[in-house]
């Protein structure tokens, strides 16, 4: 679905100033939140398994790419935004976590196929408009067998009323509702996990294996 050009802009706005000049801003939404964000993204760490090479695209402020750089043999992060591959970086130095950080997008990943164990993404998926072009690409560049985890918003699959509600606040900030397990069927990649949970059940864990 085309977004209208109010979304665009709040679109514009977040990829142009939250998320190149105000990493810290976004950082401290883990304590604005009262921790409420981070036990959200954080569900990513259980659906991948330790060691192996792990990418994480979109990673943001790094909170989380941290923590998968604790447990991978080899990780690479890639983000759009220079702000956050530099605040993540900084992040990264400081614990003395070995990580390769990236400026790219996920519509052109600059690996060949076949290259990760396991491919991490969380919150970022929403925010690509074409979800057929980024969930092959992340496809592509993971091994047989290996693993697409994602971590992001969607339409509750009971229909209540208070997921709906935040599902469809996501959509009006720009956002897509996109049906991940679709997706990633269209992939070539096998549906192991879909949970729901969060406010009203609109945040989903969708984990794809490539067999
Ligand atoms: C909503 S933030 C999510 C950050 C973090 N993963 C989290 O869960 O809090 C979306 C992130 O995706 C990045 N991003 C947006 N478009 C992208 C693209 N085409 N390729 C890679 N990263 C992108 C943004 O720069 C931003 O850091």
């Amino acid at each position: 679905m085309a977004r209208t050009s109010s979304q665009e802009r709040w679109l514009k706005f977040f990829n142009d100033v939250v998320y190149n000049a105000l990493a810290p801003v976004y950082d401290g939404m883990d304590w604005l939140t009262l921790g409420a964000w981070w036990r959200l993204v954080r569900r990513a760490v259980d659906y991948v398994p330790p060691g192996g090479r792990v990418l994480e695209i979109g990673f943001g402020p790094g909170k989380l790419h941290a923590q998968l750089a604790r447990r991978a043999d080899v990780c690479v992060g890639l983000d759009l935004a220079w702000g956050m591959c530099q605040f993540t970086q900084r992040r990264l130095c400081r614990a003395e976590l070995p990580s390769r950080i990236i400026r790219g997008s996920v519509f052109a990943l600059p690996f060949p196929a076949g290259t990760f164990d396991a491919v991490v993404s969380t919150f970022a998926f929403s925010g690509f408009p074409n979800g057929q072009a980024a969930m092959s690409e992340m496809a592509r560049i993971t091994k047989r067998p290996g693993r697409v985890v994602l971590i992001d918003i969607g339409q509750p699959a009971d229909g209540n009323r208070v997921g709906t509600f935040w599902a469809h606040l996501w959509e009006k900030m720009g956002d897509f509702l996109h049906d991940q397990p679709a997706l990633m069927q269209a992939s070539g990649l096998d549906m192991i996990n879909f949970e729901e949970f969060g406010p009203g059940k609109h945040i989903r864990a969708v984990v794809g294996c490539k067999l």
